[in-house]
């Protein structure tokens, strides 16, 4: 948050002097958002934009955007209500605006800070120039559920990482001066515990511990206060009984009295109206009680601040306080947009003619679509692949695809013929008499026709390029799966492929927006190569990732499980009273299953890289830590490999004993670096007791002193040799 300290006397006396002047019914205008017709993501509610502006009833709208639109809309509100106060527009720029990015979930696979703040810098430049102030992002909700679509719009399952990627992305939007027109409101989402849906279910209940909360799930959130965000977004779920849309607890008592944040909380869409069907609220009114006593300020689509509120204060039932604390925070932000001083200063046809796929941010979204995939599997150095093949088979419904390839939120990306598909990537690569290509069958439906094309032509071919995976729309909002295969025909296609080439090199590359469950895939191909949905660029990165122009270097941040029964399933879960042995000796009764191992296919941190990097044994200068100071953990990495690369070493920490149960490994660092082949660095870490506080039994953010454990390594695949003690 930009402090108003700075602006104190000027913002606050300005936003104070126009609520002097301002209705109760014109406050409560402020806290209303209606939905353009641009873009809709959700189920409309019927809104006359014109009218409620009019009417002053109006201070937000979503899905509004273009220069010409927004100055349309914009003029009226200016010149046709009584006081003038500019409106804010508002839209879900997830992953980029029209040059789009990784999904999320993939871009969370660099471990690279930098590149998340270019994305949504390029992004916050992109939507800024068509009229838009303000994004329904970052989404910080930390998932350990890949049935539940919406993973592929965090960070994955690690507080520590989905901290830090959340603060990135705020800085990345908000740059460091709000009031440039090439800057937009952040908003944090959706707060809070959304991504703990019960079954994966979206919208589902989730239930915890309040130290399950406070160490888990509102971390990223915290993140983002201290980076400075201006919104936040409540979410649809309840948590423990109380809708988030209506929970004092978690909007006052924790993000207003605990964490001082001062912007503004906006419903996501209909959200206060939702209490009544969780059963919280008995109708609309009683909805928008509880919404503003509760602490949301501003009611995204649900109409119900609009026709209620005024009442609720007369009747004495919401205290007219809160509405002028919620009028105060929206008029702020749009202050500090530069809104009154020029309401038109986001408003430049100029900017918005020559801003959209700057060469500059379709070469970085190339650089990061790269950066964020992952080579799960590489058997018999099946890549990179050398161009002097004779000939490639490309096979499967994603080989030409430029739709699904941007993946799900993807704002105003190009859907027809603006994304780069991977045969389109390939080809710069291979003559046209070297690639060869079937579709093979179709994304879901189960239609084995194009099988005999499809097996015929990777017979002819010296190797085989499978692109599979999900549809887009089969992952983000609503879009909940029960199973995690990959879908439809595709894995008998793969498997057929397979059986007609027992000798050849099969690469999977794979676009999804979830772990996968691949368990059959791994013994029946060579490679796979987890792009995500990588964007407007995809499939040239794919390609440069195929011929070994780029080196992979990207790791998981979700675990892939064996199969959707492990569930939910992450590196750093509770040791239990009964283990299995470190040697793995099959010993009953003990916390397994009987027809699975409990590690997953593949772990939190993985990736594999064309080259290999060796760490030397990890050095403490000390191993008795203190209150009041800190020691250093450093190991020395070496590429030993032969080609240039780079590698996420990553740090995790074990607290032995606590006095709630500790996780048995978390990761409190992690370090991208880049290495030469042959070229050898030294890394080091700063331990300090910081690292080591959690909420404890008695809900204290506290250290508890005893031994603790300590690595450095590539992935959350390892076991502890190192320790310390804190006295
Ligand atoms: C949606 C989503 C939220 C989004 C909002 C506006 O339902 O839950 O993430 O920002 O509505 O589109």
């Amino acid at each position: 948050m930009v402090s108003v300290q700075g602006f104190a006397q000027n913002f606050e006396e300005k936003v104070d002097s126009l609520m002097n002047l301002m209705t109760l019914q014109e406050k409560i205008g402020q806290t209303v958002m209606y939905g353009g017709s641009y873009d809709q993501t959700g189920p409309i509610v019927g809104a006359d934009n014109g009218k409620f502006i009019r009417e002053g009833n109006m201070g937000a709208m979503l899905n509004a955007m273009s220069v010409k639109g927004t100055r349309d809309l914009q003029k009226v509100a200016l010149e046709e209500t009584r006081l003038g106060i500019p409106l804010l527009f508002g839209y879900d720029v997830i992953h980029g605006h029209r040059t789009i990015f990784p999904i999320n979930l993939g871009l969370a696979a660099s471990w690279d800070l930098k590149m998340v703040e270019e994305s949504s810098r390029i992004a916050a430049e992109e939507a800024s120039a068509e009229g838009i102030h303000w994004t329904f992002a970052p989404m910080v909700d930390i998932s350990r559920e890949p049935r539940w679509g919406r993973i592929s719009e965090g960070a994955g399952e690690d507080v520590y990482l989905g901290s830090q990627i959340a603060k990135a992305y705020v800085k990345g939007f908000q740059g460091n001066d709000l009031s440039q027109p090439n800057t937009i409101l952040a908003c944090a989402k959706h707060y809070v515990a959304y991504g703990a849906a019960q079954a994966g279910r979206d919208y589902h209940t989730t239930n915890m511990s309040e130290g399950e909360l406070r160490n888990v799930y509102l971390p990223p959130f915290k993140a983002t206060v201290d980076a400075g965000v201006e919104t936040f977004m409540s979410a649809f779920n309840e948590l423990n009984g109380v809708p988030t849309s209506g929970n004092k607890f978690t909007l006052r008592d924790i993000l207003r009295k605990e964490w001082k944040f001062e912007g503004f909380v906006v419903s996501d869409y209909t959200s206060i109206n939702e209490m009544i069907l969780h059963g919280f609220a008995k109708d609309s009114i009683d909805a928008t009680r509880i919404g503003m006593n509760a602490g949301v300020d501003m009611d995204m689509m649900g109409e119900v601040y609009r026709k209620h509120l005024k009442t609720l204060v007369e009747e004495g039932r919401v205290s007219e306080q809160y509405i002028n604390e919620a009028c105060k925070r929206i008029l702020l932000a749009k202050y500090k947009l530069g809104l009154f001083d020029d309401p038109y200063s986001y408003i430049d046809e100029q900017r918005e003619n020559t801003t959209k796929y700057k060469p500059e941010f379709l070469a970085k979204a190339r650089e990061i679509a790269a950066a964020s995939s992952v080579l799960l599997q590489n058997k018999n150095h099946a890549l990179p692949l050398f161009n002097e093949l004779k000939s490639i088979a490309f096979i499967g419904p994603l080989v030409k695809d430029e739709s699904e390839i941007i993946g799900n939120w993807a704002a105003k990306g190009d859907r027809e013929g603006k994304a780069v598909s991977v045969f389109e990537g390939v080809s710069e690569y291979l003559k046209p008499n070297q690639i060869l290509y079937a579709k093979g069958c179709e994304i879901l439906k189960d239609d084995e026709s194009g099988f005999n094309e499809a097996v015929s032509v990777s017979k002819k071919a010296d190797e085989i390029v499978l692109v599979m995976g999900e549809g887009h729309h089969m992952s983000g909002e609503a879009a909940s799966r029960s199973n995690l295969k990959i879908p439809g025909i595709q894995p008998k296609l793969i498997k057929k492929i397979r059986e007609a080439n027992p000798n050849k090199k099969i690469i999977l590359v794979l676009m999804n927006g979830r772990p996968i469950n691949l368990s059959d895939e791994v013994n029946l191909v060579d490679a796979i190569l987890e792009v995500w949905f990588p964007g407007t660029m995809g499939g040239a990165a794919t390609a440069d990732l195929l011929f070994g122009k780029v080196n992979p270097s990207g790791k998981l941040t979700v675990t892939f499980p064996r199969n959707v029964g492990q569930v939910p399933i992450y590196y750093n879960m509770k040791n239990t009273g009964r283990p299995i042995p470190e040697n793995n000796s099959n010993e009953d009764y003990k916390s397994n299953y009987i027809d699975v191992p409990n590690s997953p296919l593949f772990v939190f941190g993985h990736g594999l890289s064309y080259t290999n990097f060796e760490y030397s044994a990890l050095k403490l200068s000390t191993n008795q830590l203190t209150f009041s100071d800190s020691i250093t953990a450093s190991v020395d990495i070496t590429n030993t490999g032969n080609m240039d690369g780079h590698e996420i070493a990553q740090l995790y920490l074990h607290d032995k004993v606590g006095s709630v149960t500790r996780p048995i490994k978390e990761l409190k660092g992690f370090q991208k670096i880049f290495l030469k082949k042959g070229e050898s660095k030294t890394l080091t870490f700063t331990i300090s007791v910081e690292d080591l506080k959690f909420y404890n039994n008695e809900m204290k953010y506290a250290v508890e002193p005893g031994e603790f454990e300590i690595a450095i390594t590539p992935s959350s695949n390892f076991k502890f040799k190192h320790g310390f003690q804190l006295k």
